[in-house]
């Protein structure tokens, strides 16, 4: 038999929103049989409520969020994205004893900290698998499954948006622009999307994947962000002739002597043969490495209404049963509180494409250059057309500042003409 019906308050009928509400209302025979007792959806609260919404009743439609709190539902799904009014609209709403579910990585980036106190002074569930990589259950493996274990990296693509133009761009030669409207019109980009393409949406989930992979609080700020808006044609054909594929990667992992972390976004140069590189469109994977689990790797639809609807589902199903059953799920940990680190202490391989003068002595002095600053070439290649030569240089391990301190070497040479680019290369064998 099941219990008394749980109430569902929607804040935001958007992309998402629109695709939590008609889950609830579509398959609420399932949830009431996976839950114990039925779920109610009481509201849905947008800014505009003239705007049509298909699947959502317009009964329950509402411009005020705060009254629609203020009726004290059990469960408060908070899919409008922004960090006002939305934090305040959380906390009013765990005051009241609701659990809160949330898709917001800004907020849980900016300011997971004061959630998760309200969450634990309420006693109620904060639950937000749908923030990070969409659909993928990801957190909940982090959170949960690899709590007895060590984790030492998480990487992986875990921006939607920027993902579908990179494979445009390197699949069709698509111009930048045209593929940042197409991901916009399929619902993947955010709201404002120089937050997908400048980096920062994937900087927000950095780290909140870093937090719960290190229980370590990491914030936004701590991120070291660079986004994909300077990716030009040119370096994806140079990718493409070298046998990579150019992704917007997050790293989260321990410094080389595990004494801190160091959480970064960046464009990163990827062999086309990793896995990584056969991830396309708005898919993510995330790649988790654990001292006693080894490599694991997380994939499937990153962003998009009912991808990112199924995890905010998930999550009101889990927190639906603890109100059943009268439990409560995991809160912050954070007891390790391990440094973050600059990206400057990040060891990685590099590729610099130049443009050089071709004649005797040119690559002695660049070679020179690289190992003035302790900086190991692996692979150099060479083009001649005319009096210039295109000379791309990959590097085995070295650190950010001594890459920084060659470029800047390179760039004072009379033989370089021009610095073309400079990326990270991630994903090789021993890397
Ligand atoms: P969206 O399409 O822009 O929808 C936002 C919804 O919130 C709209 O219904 C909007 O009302 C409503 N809203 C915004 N501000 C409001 C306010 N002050 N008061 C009342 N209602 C308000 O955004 P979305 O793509 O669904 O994303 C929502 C959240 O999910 C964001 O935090 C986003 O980062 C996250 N997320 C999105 C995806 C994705 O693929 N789209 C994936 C994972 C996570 P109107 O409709 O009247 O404008
Ligand atoms: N704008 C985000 C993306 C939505 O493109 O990945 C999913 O979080």
């Amino acid at each position: 038999m099941s219990a008394a019906p749980l109430t569902v308050a929607l804040l935001g009928g958007g992309t998402v929103g629109a695709q939590v509400a008609r889950l609830l209302l579509e398959q609420s025979a399932d949830l009431e049989a996976r839950v114990g007792a039925p779920l109610q959806l009481v509201g849905v609260a947008v800014r505009d409520t003239a705007k049509p919404r298909e699947g959502i009743p317009s009964d329950l439609i509402t411009d005020d969020a705060a009254e629609l709190i203020s009726r004290g539902s059990d469960i408060v799904v908070e899919v409008m994205g922004g960090i006002e009014p939305a934090r305040s609209l959380i906390l009013q709403a765990m005051a009241a004893g609701s659990s809160v579910i949330t898709a917001n990585k800004a907020l849980l980036a900016a300011d997971g900290a004061t959630l998760y106190q309200a969450a634990e002074e309420s006693g109620v569930d904060l639950y937000f698998e749908a923030s990070v990589a969409g659909a993928i259950p990801l957190l909940r493996p982090l959170r949960e499954s690899l709590a007895g274990d060590r984790v030492m990296k998480v990487l992986g693509i875990v921006n939607g948006t920027t993902n579908f133009i990179l494979s445009k761009m390197d699949e069709e030669g698509a111009d930048y622009a045209d593929v940042l409207a197409q991901a916009q019109e399929l619902g993947y980009a955010e709201a404002d999307p120089t937050a997908d393409v400048g980096g920062l949406d994937a900087a927000a989930k950095a780290a909140i994947l870093a937090e719960l992979a290190f229980h370590t609080r990491v914030t936004f700020d701590d991120v070291s962000c660079e986004g994909i808006t300077d990716v030009t044609s040119a370096d994806v054909e140079a990718a493409r002739a070298m046998g990579f594929v150019i992704k917007l990667l997050a790293v989260a992992e321990r410094t080389p002597d595990g004494s801190g972390v160091i959480v970064r976004v960046h464009p990163a140069m990827v062999p086309r043969d990793h896995p990584l590189a056969s991830v396309r469109d708005a898919f993510n994977a995330v790649f988790v490495e654990a001292e006693a689990a080894g490599e694991m790797m997380f994939y499937g639809r990153g962003a998009g209404g009912a991808p990112t609807a199924s995890a905010v589902l998930g999550d009101v199903v889990a927190a639906a049963r603890n109100r059943v059953s009268g439990g409560r799920g995991p809160g912050e940990s954070t007891y390790a509180d391990l440094p973050v680190r600059p990206i400057s202490e990040a060891l990685t391989r590099y590729y610099v494409n130049l443009d050089v003068a071709d004649r005797p002595g040119v690559l002695a002095a660049i070679a020179n250059a690289f190992a003035a600053n302790g900086v190991s070439i692996q692979v150099v290649r060479q083009d001649g057309h005319g009096d210039d030569a295109g000379l791309v240089v990959r590097t085995h391990l070295a650190s950010d500042g001594a890459l920084s301190r060659t470029v800047d070497e390179l760039r004072s040479l009379d033989a370089v003409k021009e610095v073309l680019g400079v990326m990270r290369v991630e994903g090789e064998a021993g890397a």
